[in-house]
């Protein structure tokens, strides 16, 4: 459809010219981006809207759309109405009936783009925190974020993907504590990160009554900090034991991250970038602790040293920011957090600007809506959290008993069953737009009705079948005649596009909602024609031709939004 658009912009700049000689005209991208899909399809498969046209044409809307109408014509296109001050164009069946092979004979290959050819982009998401537990607020980092890294490696760019560890900080001086007080080795190799996060929980408990706690876990820190020995040892032992627990959920949906350089990588690379804040100028202190004014910038003060000299938050992000710019040479870093973090990324950003980075604009913050439970906030603390492992398990398992029931003979039972389970909560996480907040019910995250992860790959693996039912067909002559053909064909013709706003717009839901209309115009046309069965055999081969390029599409979608692909359910 982008190569159609094309060629209708052009032929509709032709026919402006033609009808309104010497006039100031768009340009074709212009046109392009103009174009418009009618909400209602009788209308037209395509439409052009004349307004914007007016002044430069000096004419009204209706007027112009009559005068293009009358002199365009375009291959693919079979009618051009005018409708007030749109024109309305009709896409031909044969333009659809052409498209099928090029989707088959592209596979792999069609949706692609090359936009990113030649770039690198640097990704920097999920980044759990150490001996804190792996919940589904995590989970949304870590799906959109690996999501915008397929959708831009599908886009030619040459991708890092970075988990950002939370790794480093005060919280380790409260666990050693905590541990040195009331934990032991056995208990806590038996329990991993639960009882982690029992002894941080029962921390903060006990320092509620009790005050030096709190300046003990300080003085723990700075034990850390300074490199003493039992606390380095006891700060790798809890690493070890988060992210081998983060390992196995990052096995099941198949993500992987091309560095593990957390928070605490960056602590010898820290004191170049504050020397550099002090020699600039930009570092004040206030109340002890070292900041950048930002409030000619409407915005609070960065944080850079608190007063006992200890590093921040945002001093982390920028020394790694440098760091991946000297690293990687990235023409795009991005961030996926939550929302909160909004504020924090506009300060460190503004921050790196100020110290005269050029790379200061290259850095994105992909935010993302609250996730929350029954309304209320996931907090570790007060153990308001559901854990991604948990979740998993239950979607899984959930899974497991509907094959059992329906397809009991099933190969690889338990690898669909993960698989399915699995792209369930992946697909209910990219559902929606990243930025709305989203109250998490552990129902609708396993349910399968309707626009669902099953659902999806259920209908690929119809195709799979078909496929394979329907056996070798070669040289099909592909005819479009049906109008639910047409409405397959006319989805299938948008993919390109949609990589395309998805990976403008940072947004997988982008991808996934579009994955619904494949799945929905799919078994609107297989409820509609007999495939296999159809009268004869060249519609039959003309079918299983579309049945080809929508499994191409689907196989070419479902992996953007980090979901598998099993052949059979
Ligand atoms: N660990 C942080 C959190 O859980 C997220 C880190 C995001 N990345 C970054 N470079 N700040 O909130």
């Amino acid at each position: 459809m982008k190569k159609l658009k094309k060629n209708i912009a052009s032929s509709i700049l032709r026919a402006i010219n033609s009808a309104f000689a010497g006039a100031d005209t768009p340009s074709e991208a212009e046109i392009v981006s103009m174009l418009e899909y009618p909400p209602d399809e009788t209308m037209g498969d395509l439409a052009f809207p004349c307004f914007k046209l007016s002044r430069a044409l000096r004419k009204a809307p209706p007027v112009i759309a009559a005068e293009v109408a009358k002199a365009f014509e375009c291959d693919g296109v079979e009618k051009c109405e005018v409708a007030g001050g749109y024109l309305n164009f009709r896409i031909s069946n044969s333009y659809y009936a052409a498209l099928a092979p090029r989707i088959i004979a592209e596979g792999g290959e069609y949706g692609r783009s090359h936009v990113g050819d030649g770039k690198t982009v640097v990704l920097d998401y999920s980044a759990p925190n150490i001996c804190k537990p792996f919940h589904i607020g995590h989970l949304a980092s870590t799906v959109i974020g690996h999501s915008l890294k397929m959708i831009h490696a599908f886009s030619g760019y040459n991708c890092v993907g970075i988990n950002h560890l939370g790794d480093w900080g005060t919280q380790f001086g409260k666990q050693i504590l905590a541990y040195k007080l009331w934990g032991d080795k056995e208990t806590v190799e038996r329990g991993g990160v639960d009882e982690l996060v029992r002894l941080y929980v029962k921390f903060h408990a006990e320092a509620e009554n009790d005050d030096s706690l709190n300046t003990r876990a300080r003085e723990e820190f700075t034990k850390l900090e300074h490199g003493d020995e039992e606390n380095t040892a006891l700060w790798r032992w809890f690493v070890k034991i988060s992210l081998d627990e983060c390992n196995r959920t990052y096995d099941k949906l198949g993500i992987t991250f091309d560095s593990y350089a957390g928070e605490s990588f960056y602590t010898d690379k820290m004191p170049e970038q504050v020397e550099k804040l002090k020699e600039s100028g930009l570092l004040k202190v206030d109340n002890g602790a070292s900041i950048v004014d930002l409030s000619e910038y409407n915005m609070p003060p960065c944080l850079i040293l608190k007063s006992d000299g200890s590093t921040l938050y945002p001093t982390r992000d920028i020394a790694a920011a440098v760091y991946r710019d000297r690293t990687y040479h990235f023409d795009k870093c991005i961030y996926v957090t939550a929302s909160q973090q909004c504020l924090h990324f506009a300060q460190w950003f503004k921050v790196v600007e100020l110290m005269g980075y050029d790379f200061y604009d290259k850095l994105v913050h992909v935010p993302y809506g609250m996730v929350s439970i029954d309304g209320a906030k996931l907090a570790t603390r007060t153990g308001n959290v559901i854990l991604i492992r948990d979740l998993i398990d239950a979607a899984v398992e959930k899974v497991a008993a509907v094959i059992d029931e329906k397809n009991p003979d099933l190969e690889n039972r338990e690898q669909v069953a993960q698989d399915v389970g699995v792209g369930a909560i992946v697909f209910h996480y990219l559902l929606n737009s990243r930025i709305k907040d989203t109250n998490f019910i552990m129902d609708d995250a396993l349910s399968f009705d309707g626009s669902t992860g099953p659902y999806a790959q259920y209908t690929y693996a119809r195709t799979c079948s078909l496929i394979e039912k329907a056996g070798d067909i070669k040289n099909a002559n592909v005819t479009v005649t049906e109008p639910s053909e047409a409405a397959l064909m006319k989805t299938l013709s948008r993919f390109e596009e949609v990589v395309d706003a998805a990976l403008r717009d940072y947004e997988p839901s982008t991808i996934t909602r579009y994955i619904i209309d494949v799945c929905v115009a799919f078994n609107r046309f297989y409820q509609d024609c007999k495939i296999l069965g159809a009268e004869n055999d060249d519609v039959r081969a003309s079918r299983v031709s579309l049945v080809k390029a929508t499994n191409t599409v689907l196989a070419n979608a479902l992996p953007l939004i980090c979901m598998k692909t099993p052949k059979k359910i």
